[in-house]
């Protein structure tokens, strides 16, 4: 499915869905007809996949997570605690499996690592968690979806969620906390480093699709209010990276913005810092990539 298919079923689809997900897996694309008989326009849909989203208890993590239920995805969600699993019951009843998970707590990482590696292979894995600011920004943003991609069976596609902001991040590792205990880097650093590390797997491992994206500045609790950006758009790219059969969306390295490529700050392509983060994010963890 090209991108402007994706974007129109996906608004056919998306929250409040015209087909439920039992409906979608029931139908082959080729067997649907309008009650006239005539056959139904809507564009292919890309074959069933396995879709693990972090952090998507609300905003953009939820709104992806629910829209590909709505496409007959398999898709499984992520909370942090079992106080926020009441979060996702609209996504449980439509069929989601749940994990839990403090992602600024390692030991707590790799557990659910673990329970998403119980579950069976995913086709794709839609890193998505994150925080704006405090003590964690690096542990959670950065730490944890490499720790997560470390340990959790490879799967086809790898997605991470960036930011603009990572173009104001600083490519100075040295003194950095990985550990949640000590504020040392900032939003911007944190989606620096997480987005080198999407172009790093890219490189790394030849055989998956690895992508970072920018959902742009869009109205969620992160948002607030008041954000400009479409709120559809911002995650969009995400979904249709993570399941999409167009050629387009099985390329990988790429920075993606409302479904473009975009060229990110020169730091994300420059092998020789993609190491130096690697090897800081093994150290911090004591697990390779590998
Ligand atoms: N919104 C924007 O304008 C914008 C712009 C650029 C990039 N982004 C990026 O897009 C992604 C999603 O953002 P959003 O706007 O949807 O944010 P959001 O509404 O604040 O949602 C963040 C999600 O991450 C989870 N999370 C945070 N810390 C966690 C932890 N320690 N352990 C487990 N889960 C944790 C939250 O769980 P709880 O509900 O339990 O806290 C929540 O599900 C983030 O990576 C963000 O940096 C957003």
């Amino acid at each position: 499915m090209d991108r402007r298919s994706f974007l129109f079923a996906s608004a056919t689809l998306g929250a409040g869905s015209l087909w439920p997900a039992g409906a979608a897996r029931a139908q082959s694309p080729a067997s649907r007809s309008t009650p006239m008989g005539a056959t139904n326009p809507r564009p292919e849909r890309p074959a069933r996949k396995r879709v693990f989203i972090t952090g998507s208890s609300t905003g953009l993590g939820y709104l992806a997570a629910e829209t590909l239920l709505s496409q007959g995805h398999e898709v499984v969600v992520h909370v942090r605690s079992r106080e926020r699993m009441s979060a996702v019951q609209p996504l449980l009843e439509r069929g989601a499996a749940v994990t839990v998970g403090d992602l600024s707590d390692l030991r707590q990482a790799r557990d659910l690592a673990r329970q998403v590696n119980e579950l069976g292979r995913m086709d794709a894995v839609i890193h998505n968690a994150g925080v704006l600011s405090g003590p964690q920004v690096l542990v959670v943003n950065t730490v944890a979806p490499y720790l997560l991609t470390a340990l959790v069976r490879r799967p086809q596609r790898l997605i991470y969620l960036s930011s603009a902001l990572h173009r104001s991040g600083s490519t100075d590792l040295a003194g950095m906390d990985w550990t949640g205990r000590r504020a040392t880097g900032s939003y911007a650093d944190s989606k620096l480093y997480v987005t080198t590390l999407a172009a790093a797997v890219a490189r790394r491992w030849p055989d998956v699709c690895s992508n970072a994206v920018n959902p742009g500045w869009v109205p969620t609790r992160m948002g607030g209010p008041a954000a400009p950006d479409d709120l559809r758009q911002g995650h969009a790219t995400q979904e249709w990276l993570a399941v999409s059969d167009d050629p387009e969306a099985l390329t990988s390295g790429g920075y993606w913005y409302h479904l473009q490529r975009e060229e990110p700050h020169p730091a994300v392509h420059d092998v020789r810092f993609q190491d130096q983060l690697l090897a800081a994010l093994e150290r911090a963890t004591g697990t390779p990539l590998a």
